[in-house]
C-alpha cells in the first residue's frame, strides 16, 4: 500500500521543508489538491506553486484537480511536473476525452468521484484509467469526517478490477486516520491520502507509519 500526504494541510510558508520531511519519512506520493473556487467552495494553489516544488523532491506528484472543466488545465498541470493527473467525473461533459488528453501527454490518468456519485458512472472509463480516486468526504476542505458509506465503493472497484483484469490503483481521500485508513485498506484501497492526520502531528514519520498495517 502507498501513502499520499496531502499538501493542503502543510504549512504554506515553509512548503519545501514540509515536503522534504514527508519524503524522508517514507511517503510514496505527494497529493496535490488544486481547487478553483467553482467546482468546490475553496481556492488552493495551481501549477505555478507545485511546479516550483518539482525540482526539490522525487516524490510522485499526484495531482487532484477539483476544477470545473479540467481539460483547460491538464496541459499546464503536466508541464508543471505532475506524474498522475486525476479529474472529477462531475466536472466535465467529456470525461473520456479528458482521460485521453492526459494519456497523450504521457501522464498517468486518474478519475475521481464525489460521495454522491456511484461507481457505475465510471463503467466506460475503468478500462482506460491508471487510478480511481474515491472521495471519502465532500471535496473542498481538509479536516472533515470520513463518510462510512463510501467503503462499499472501494470493494466494488476491487471486484470490478479482478473481474475484468483492469489495472487501476484504488485511492481514497478525505478523513483518513489510522482507524478509517485501516477500514479502507480492508475494503481494498491501495493508496491512502491523508492531510490533517499527518501534518497536524509533529512527528510526521510516526503519523505515516501508523497508517501502515
Ligand atoms: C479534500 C481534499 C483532500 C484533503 C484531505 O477536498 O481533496 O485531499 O486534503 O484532507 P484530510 O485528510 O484532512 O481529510
Ligand atoms: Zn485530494
Amino acid at each position: 500500500m502507498k501513502i499520499a500526504p496531502s499538501m493542503l494541510s502543510a504549512n504554506f510558508a515553509t512548503l519545501a521543508d514540509e515536503i522534504k520531511e514527508i519524503e524522508a519519512a517514507g511517503a510514496d506520493y505527494l497529493h496535490i489538491d488544486v481547487m478553483d473556487g467553482t467546482f468546490v467552495p475553496n481556492i488552493s494553489f495551481g501549477p505555478m506553486v507545485f511546479g516550483a516544488l518539482r525540482p526539490m523532491t522525487n516524490l510522485v506528484f499526484d495531482c487532484h484537480l477539483m476544477v470545473q472543466d479540467p481539460e483547460r488545465y491538464v496541459e499546464a498541470t503536466a508541464q508543471a511536473g505532475a506524474d498522475i493527473i486525476t479529474v472529477h467525473y462531475e466536472a466535465t461533459k467529456h470525461i473520456h476525452r479528458v482521460i485521453q488528453q492526459i494519456k497523450s501527454l504521457g501522464k498517468k490518468a486518474g478519475v475521481v468521484i464525489n460521495p454522491g456519485t456511484p461507481v457505475a458512472a465510471l463503467d466506460s472509463v475503468l478500462p482506460e484509467v491508471d487510478l480511481v480516486l474515491i472521495m471519502t468526504v465532500n471535496p473542498g476542505f481538509g479536516g472533515q469526517s470520513f463518510i462510512e458509506s463510501t467503503l462499499t465503493k472501494i470493494a466494488k472497484l476491487k471486484a470490478l478490477r479482478e473481474e475484468h483484469q483492469y489495472h487501476y490503483e484504488i485511492e481514497v481521500d478525505g478523513g483518513v486516520n489510522a482507524e478509517t485508513g485501516r477500514k479502507c485498506l480492508d475494503a481494498g484501497a491501495d493508496v491512502l491520502v491523508a492531510g490533517s492526520y499527518i501534518f497536524n502531528q509533529t512527528d510526521r514519520k510516526a503519523a505515516i507509519d501508523s497508517l501502515r498495517p
